[in-house]
């Protein structure tokens, strides 16, 4: 379906792509690969990613519940170690955080919480909203099975955390999407990244790109 419809490009994540890349190359496509850590960026590049999408602990979204690097350690880490390109995620809203990326070695940038906010976002303006009000230390990582999801503490949420309640039975992932489109976040907090502390309005993404690529 992808190439039927004349994409180019397309980006894995989440387990392994080693399966999937023969069928993918056959077809002429080129591929990213998401990765949360060196190692796992080795592999990728080692299976045939075309370049790495590097996400430090700061990024919204799926992330491990274990130890991570934030992308200050992490882009430099997998730029010394891989031959493709890498890409960073997590922590760009702005020109210096773009800036920052390019001279850690990243050849490009993946924006997920600064887009979120913008204008023409399909998310809930509620969402939007709580991105553009979440300040320093505003988020956390919400445990789910293997995994964890980051986002904006709320009263709720900050409320448990201090009481030390396990956040996996308190909240079920399968109730994030009425909780983002309703506002609900009592149900699921919002998701997003750290990066929503420098966020302060809801900005068309021409702003957005414009400001970030300015000399
Ligand atoms: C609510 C939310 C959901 C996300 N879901 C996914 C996902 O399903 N798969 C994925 O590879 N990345 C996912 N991401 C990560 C983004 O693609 C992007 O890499 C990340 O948001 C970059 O960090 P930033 O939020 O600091 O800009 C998600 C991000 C957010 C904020």
């Amino acid at each position: 379906m992808l190439a039927e419809a004349g994409i180019r490009t397309v980006t894995t994540s989440a387990g392994s792509p080693k399966k999937i890349y023969p069928k993918i190359k056959e077809l002429g496509l080129k591929v990213l690969h998401v990765t949360l850590a060196a190692p796992l960026a080795v592999k990728a590049a080692e299976a045939g990613a075309d370049g790495v999408v590097v996400s430090g602990t700061e990024s919204g979204g799926l992330r491990t519940t274990g130890p991570e690097s934030t992308n200050l350690i992490l882009i430099p880490l997998v730029c010394d170690i891989v031959d493709v390109p890498v890409v960073a995620a997590g922590g760009v809203a702005d020109r210096r955080g773009y800036r920052a990326a390019l001279a850690l070695g990243a050849q490009g940038v993946q924006i997920g919480t600064a887009f979120l906010a913008s204008e023409e976002s399909p998310a809930s303006r509620s969402w939007k909203e709580a991105i553009v009000a979440c300040g320093d230390a505003g988020t956390a990582l919400l445990p789910m099975g293997g995994m964890a999801m980051r986002t904006i503490i709320n009263p709720k949420l900050g409320k448990l955390m201090t009481t030390g309640a396990d956040l996996s039975k308190e909240y079920n992932m399968m109730n994030a999407g009425k909780a983002w489109s309703t506002g609900d976040f009592d149900l699921y907090p919002a998701g997003a990244g750290q990066v929503s502390a420098l966020i302060k309005k809801i900005r068309p993404v021409k702003d957005i790109i414009e400001e970030m690529v300015r000399q």
